[in-house]
């Protein structure tokens, strides 16, 4: 296993100082909101399992930017020929609990504390899958396309590019999918506290971006990547899965 702390860790995205202070502090917030399925991550585990398992060739390499503890992939991993797994975050408390989640795994592990767009940047066609998994909406518009280009640049030519994320309605802006999010969250996340509610609120007014699909979908084919796919959506229309091939 190989750790690398990048010194520069939050250059890259205008954002990263405020997310990564949020996510080491509020790892275990964020830790309850996933295991109440509030994220949709249950549906999202089972469509990886799935794709996992069909992922050719079937011995491949993961690249996760926005790895947090890797927990999801962890588990959505187990079974398949994974080879190598490099897993790429802000928060240096996310990413110990990383290390420990992917012990099981018997593959070449790198760990790379640092920004997800200075982290793909160091890759040239190196991996099989890249999985960004609520990270990406992070990104302001134009960081979004460097992730493009920079994923494209780091996958193999049969490579795979999957994200899930937080989705706009067609047509809908930041401050919509906010009031729609706040309003879904106080109607239905009923194990929080308001407190609690109230610091994701916060962190999603001051720190999210979340884009449509087209807008994904265009930005993706202008950087190279075809065979777009919207692989789920929950039922509330939050959240979704896609996935882009080289
Ligand atoms: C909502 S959590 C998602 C974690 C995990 N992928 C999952 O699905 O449970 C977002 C993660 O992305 C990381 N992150 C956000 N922006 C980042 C950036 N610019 N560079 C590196 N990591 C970033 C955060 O530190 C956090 O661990």
């Amino acid at each position: 296993m190989e750790k690398i702390v990048d010194q520069n860790q939050t250059n890259g995205c205008t954002n990263s100082t405020n997310v990564k202070k949020f996510f080491d502090q509020e790892w275990d917030l964020y830790k309850k909101v996933v295991k109440l399925n509030y994220m949709a991550h249950k549906e999202i585990l089972e469509m990886l399992r799935k794709l996992f398992r069909s992922v050719q060739p079937p011995v491949f390499s993961v690249l996760e930017l926005g790895c947090g503890d890797a927990s999801l992939l962890g588990s959505a991993l187990q079974g398949t020929g994974v080879s190598a797994y490099c897993g790429v975050d802000i928060s240096r408390y996310a990413l110990e609990i990383a290390e420990k989640n992917m012990q099981l795994h018997q593959c070449d592990k790198r760990f790379i504390e640092c920004d997800l767009l200075e982290g793909v940047g160091r890759f040239g066609a190196e991996f099989d899958v890249i999985v960004a998994g609520f990270s990406l909406h992070h990104l302001m518009k134009e960081e979004k396309g460097h992730f493009f280009e920079k994923c494209r640049a780091a996958l193999k030519s049969r490579g795979t590019l999957i994200i899930f994320d937080e989705v706009c309605y067609p047509g809908e802006n930041r401050n919509r999918f906010f009031d729609r999010f706040s309003g879904i969250c106080l109607q239905e996340w009923n194990k929080l506290t308001n407190d609690e509610k109230s610091r994701i609120f916060d962190h999603v007014k001051n720190n999210d971006y979340p884009e449509t699909f087209e807008f994904y979908k265009q930005l993706a084919e202008g950087h190279g990547f075809k065979g777009s796919q919207i692989l789920f959506q929950d039922k509330r229309k939050l959240y979704g899965i896609l996935s882009f091939s080289t």
